[in-house]
């Protein structure tokens, strides 16, 4: 039977390269002993050279294998080595493979003796020119390493290779599907193939079929089958056991929903029903490590993606992602757009088919997920190469012709040759009107998506000025309402969900591209409210302000934004009602759930104080108002001639007015002023937010998990860290220092000497063992820990 063992302890690597390593005997004593996922070089978090992890560097690991074992095939699979990889099996060569993205494995059966074998893994991390995305510019780092698990996988030489499913007609209330299994049978011997399919544990189909060849078809009907979608997305697990007589060779399984997805000119259709995307593209990269993030991690930036950003489609841009996050994606249900690696830059002949290479990897080894409904297969935002596109169309279409293609452009007119026109629209700058009309780009009636938009028109950073982080938030959302206008556009996604390092061509000069929705920590800025506010799960209510009025110009807060999915917010100061401003009205109204303006802070607080009422209390907001939004000069007349009449009618001069009203304007010499903003969806109160200038500053730790697994590899958490109000308000402009020290068995990932940046920072911490591990924080703002139980 199958047996796979994780290869993922204990190697021993070196950050150089000699031939001489290859040899069995070759002294590494002075190799490092390291785990897999490994990065060649950890990082700081910013302004590092990007040349410092690009060399050829060597990873050698010993492995036992018995009499027994030598009768089976020996199969060694890397889920992901970046970026070029020699395998070497004591001392001979294995395999090689070119490109950081995609799995390989290949028997090493012919190389092993009994006892003591030499596994040598050369990597290559340099940006050779035959290798997609490399020869000319890229925007984003692709680090080094095995960065992604490796197994063993022994079987006998009767074994199953491929396991794919379609479902041709998955709206049929009986699904019927097809199960193509392939398999090695050499000798032509007479085989059983045995399917069982599962849902929630439950056995719900069963068949089998015997062959003497290498590979056999089973199809079948789940009967009243449920489809897989994004508010469901129910899965089946497709269990094929290889038999020969009664013994059991081999077993796979697999994953799978029905569904059916459809891009059309007219929207995009999940299950024939309309559904408007509304993504955001990911880059795999964390601080210090780059790519290399296990398996929680993995399932951590799915879960961000689907729960806190509350988008429907993750373009894993610009490379198929870990199988981890793919699977969190089909479990999630969150539509993914993969695409094959790639960045502008089209090489030579070699770097061509290295390309075309990849793109069937890529479809072959993603095949099943019913969360992929787009196959990318052009480079992203290359030129018009016929030819080769042409060509890599038509691989997909062979591979699977159940899926449609895309090809991400960045001018319009281009040949298209997929079946979506996929476009990077960064026409908006803020001015001029959101998103290209559709026929403008692709000259003819075709299923269209925009594929990135904002990103380097407007980077933003956490510690940015409030208006800028505004700005920043209200492009998104200009973009999202225009997407929603209308039915041409089957949806829009985002650049990008988090910041990311790059080379020195781009990026703010420090390494980092600050075009993320949140930081490289994955901590929300407030752009990530549009996002989230769309969603209709529960109540959820951001202001854009902290309230605090000298962060602006003129010490005018100007109009605040309500990022919500309430029909209405209500606003307070001090316990005094103010007003209530309502989403039906709004300019953003395409949206699901529109920003609502705040334009007034002054409401019924005039009436309330008694003194002015009716027609005065008028005349006075409406000056105040105008002074809040615009400031002091230039008051057109309309407002201030009513306004000086109603001045001189109370007897009350200039300077007394100012002393008088400042109290609407401002928060000066008031002792505590809290705003109050409460949610309302059919007119019940469902959510409040307090704001106001803290006198209390809190730590607040946020584990993305506290039991851990030390199991097939080790286990990594997030610690997202905020300087906090006592209202709960992130503090923008936070930067204290802070120490970070950890016992028992998880140690730190970067530095221990580190700060907040606007606020917030994130901590990772990986296990060593299993037992349990203790982070402990000290800072000005308190001292806390988080304790981890690892299993
Ligand atoms: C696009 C590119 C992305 C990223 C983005 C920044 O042109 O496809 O990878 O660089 O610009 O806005």
């Amino acid at each position: 039977m199958r047996k796979i063992t994780s290869l993922n302890f204990n190697w021993k690597f070196i950050a150089k390269y000699d031939i001489k390593m290859l040899e069995n005997n070759y002294d590494d004593s002075d190799f490092n002993i390291v785990n897999i996922p490994h990065t060649v070089k950890e990082l700081p978090l910013n302004d590092f050279d990007e040349s410092s992890y690009q060399f050829i560097s060597c990873y050698r690991k010993k492995h036992m294998f018995t009499k027994e074992d030598l009768n089976n095939c020996q199969i060694l699979k890397f889920y992901g080595v970046s970026n070029a990889t020699e395998v070497y099996i004591n001392g001979k060569f294995a395999y090689s493979h070119l490109g950081g993205y995609n799995a390989f494995s290949f028997d090493i059966h012919d190389f092993l003796v009994v006892g003591e074998n030499q596994i040598v893994v050369k990597v290559d991390s340099t940006e050779r020119e035959d290798v997609p995305p490399f020869g000319y510019v890229v925007d984003y780092l692709t680090y080094g390493g095995i960065y992604r698990e490796v197994e063993l996988i022994s079987v006998p030489n009767e074994h199953l290779t491929n396991l794919r499913i379609v479902s041709n007609n998955p709206l049929l209330k009986n699904k019927p599907f097809d199960c193509i299994i392939d398999f090695e049978n050499n000798n032509n011997k007479k085989l059983t193939a045995k399917l069982e399919v599962f849902f929630d544990d439950e056995i719900v189909f069963s068949c089998e079929n015997v062959t003497s060849t290498n590979n056999m078809v089973l199809n079948g009907i789940i009967e009243n089958g449920f489809l897989w979608d994004i508010d469901n997305p129910n899965l089946y697990e497709f269990k094929v056991t290889l038999l020969e007589g009664k013994n059991e060779l081999d077993y796979v399984t697999e994953k799978f929903g029905f569904r059916s997805a459809e891009f059309t000119p007219y929207g995009f259709l999940l299950n024939e029903k309309k559904l408007k995307i509304r993504g955001l593209n990911r880059h795999q990269a964390y601080p210090y490590v780059g790519y290399a993030m296990p398996k929680s991690m993995q399932i951590e930036d799915a879960r961000f993606l689907k729960e806190d950003l509350c988008v429907n489609m993750v373009r894993t841009s610009h490379y198929p992602q870990s199988q981890h996050f793919i699977n969190a994606c089909d479990e999630l249900g969150l539509l993914v757009f993969t695409e094959a690696p790639g960045w502008q830059h089209i090489g030579d002949e070699k770097f061509k088919e290295n390309y075309k290479k990849m793109v069937s990897e890529m479809i072959l080894q993603n095949i099943n997920h019913p969360s992929i409904v787009l196959w990318g297969i052009r480079i992203n935002e290359s030129p018009d190469d016929d030819q080769l596109y042409i060509e890599t169309n038509k691989i997909a279409k062979q591979l699977d012709s159940t899926r449609q293609t895309g090809g991400v452009r960045a001018f319009k007119g281009s040949h298209l040759f997929e079946d979506v026109y996929t476009y990077n629209d960064f026409n908006y700058d803020g001015k001029s009107k959101p998103l290209c009309s559709p026929i403008s780009v692709t000259k003819s009636s075709v299923p269209y998506l925009v594929t990135e938009h904002n990103g380097h028109m407007f980077p933003t950073k956490r510690f940015d000025s409030a208006s800028r982080k505004l700005e920043h938030a209200l492009r998104h959302a200009e973009v999202l309402n225009k997407a929603y206008s209308s039915n041409e556009y089957c949806g829009a996604i985002g650049w990008c969900m988090s910041d990311y390092n790059t080379h020195m061509d781009f990026g703010s000069g420090d390494r980092i591209c600050y075009h993320g929705v949140s930081d490289m920590f994955r901590i929300p800025k407030l752009a990530a409210a549009v996002y989230a506010s769309q969603s209709k799960n529960e109540p959820y209510l951001e202001i854009s302000s902290e309230m605090a009025f000298g962060d602006y110009d003129r010490n005018t807060l100007g109009k605040f934004y309500a990022f919500t999915n309430c029909d209405a917010v209500k606003v307070y100061k001090n316990d005094k009602y103010i007003n209530t401003f309502y989403s039906n009205n709004q300019n953003l109204s395409n949206l699901p759930h529109p920003v609502i303006e705040i334009t007034d802070l002054i409401g019924k607080l005039i009436e309330q104080d008694g003194k002015y009422i009716g027609k005065d209390a008028k005349r006075i907001r409406k000056c105040l108002s105008y002074i809040a939004n615009y400031g002091l000069n230039r008051i057109p007349f309309y407002i201030a001639i009513p306004f000086f009449f109603t001045l001189k009618k109370h007897h009350i001069s200039l300077d007394e007015a100012y002393n008088e009203f400042g109290k609407y304007l401002t928060t000066w010499g008031e002792k505590n002023s809290i705003f109050t903003f409460i949610g309302l969806i059919n007119n019940k109160e469902v959510c409040k937010i307090n704001k106001s200038i803290p006198r209390k500053m809190n730590l607040n730790i946020e584990p993305t998990n506290t039991h851990l697994t030390h199991g097939e590899t080790y286990d990594v958490a997030l610690v997202r860290i905020t300087a906090i109000s006592e209202e709960n308000n992130i503090l923008p402009y936070a930067m204290h220092g802070l120490h970070l020290s950890t016992t028992g068995n998880i140690e730190l990932i970067g530095s221990p000497y580190q700060s907040l940046i606007g606020g917030a920072i994130g901590v990772y911490i990986k296990t060593t063992d299993k037992g349990y591990g203790s982070l402990q924080i000290q800072s000005e703002l308190g001292n806390k820990s988080v304790d981890f139980i690892i299993e």
